[in-house]
């Protein structure tokens, strides 16, 4: 058995509702993800899938439990390393999140843009562009593309550090089930090739069904 790349252990976040209680959206949620695998998150709306994606990229920050990738603990992490550990995972949202004025090479480019790279940057993002198929479409900006193409751009995005682990939010959610459909195999695809780990929450039972993993939430637990 090699280690898993996520490893969480009784995760818990709640969020303060405006009548001073609290709402656990995930409320003791243990789970492991082997390398290489997709593992889809499926759920009602409000089940917590996002929250629980959140505090897998340290977006959110965990209230008890923890959460171990790559065999870094992060919730024990200093707040320079848990900038440093945000850049390695990879995340692209329903909505795509591309920076209207900014042409899709160099939304791609953004991540890398005030940092030092051993890479050149604006080879990795032309490369990147090709793996999603749009190096045809490298000055476009976002207005000028499909929905479909947005998020290819963004997935491209998501890969500029080469992370491990790609965490996606519903990211057919916006789209036709057929463009959704390759969007997915896109996604499978940066699995089989690059070895990376996908966490896809998803309301498409043909999109979990794909996945080599199936986790359910419910009110902030897994079922
Ligand atoms: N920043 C927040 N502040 C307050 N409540 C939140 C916040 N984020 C999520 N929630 C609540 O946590 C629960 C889980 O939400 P979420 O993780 O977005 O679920 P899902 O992605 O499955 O729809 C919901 O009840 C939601 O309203
Ligand atoms: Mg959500």
């Amino acid at each position: 058995m090699t280690d898993p790349i996520v490893r969480i252990t009784e995760a818990r976040k709640a969020f303060p509702l405006p009548d001073g209680s609290r709402l656990a959206a995930v409320d003791g949620v243990s789970l492991e993800a082997e390398p290489g695998t997709a593992v889809s998150l499926t759920g009602p709306s409000g089940s917590g899938k996002s929250t629980l994606l959140h505090l897998i990229g340290a977006i959110e920050r965990l209230d008890s439990g923890s959460i171990v990738v790559a065999g870094q603990d992060i919730g024990k992490l200093s707040r320079k390393a848990l900038a440093g550990y945000r850049r390695t995972v990879g995340f692209v949202f329903q909505r795509f999140h591309l920076l209207p004025a900014l042409t899709a090479l160099d939304n791609v480019l953004a991540p890398v843009l005030p940092f030092r790279t051993a890479f050149d940057k604006q080879e990795r993002a032309r490369e990147l562009l090709k793996v999603v198929g749009l190096d045809d479409r490298a000055a476009a900006l976002p207005s000028q593309l499909s929905g479909g193409q947005q998020q290819r751009v963004a997935i491209a995005r998501a890969l500029v550090n080469e992370p491990r682990l790609l965490l996606a939010d519903e990211p057919t959610g916006n789209l036709d089930s057929r463009t959704g459909t390759a969007i997915m195999d896109l996604l499978l695809t940066l699995r089989d090739e690059r070895g990376t780990t996908v966490m896809v929450a998803t309301h498409d039972p043909g999109i979990a069904e794909r996945c080599d993993a199936a986790l359910h939430l419910r009110d902030g637990r897994l079922r």
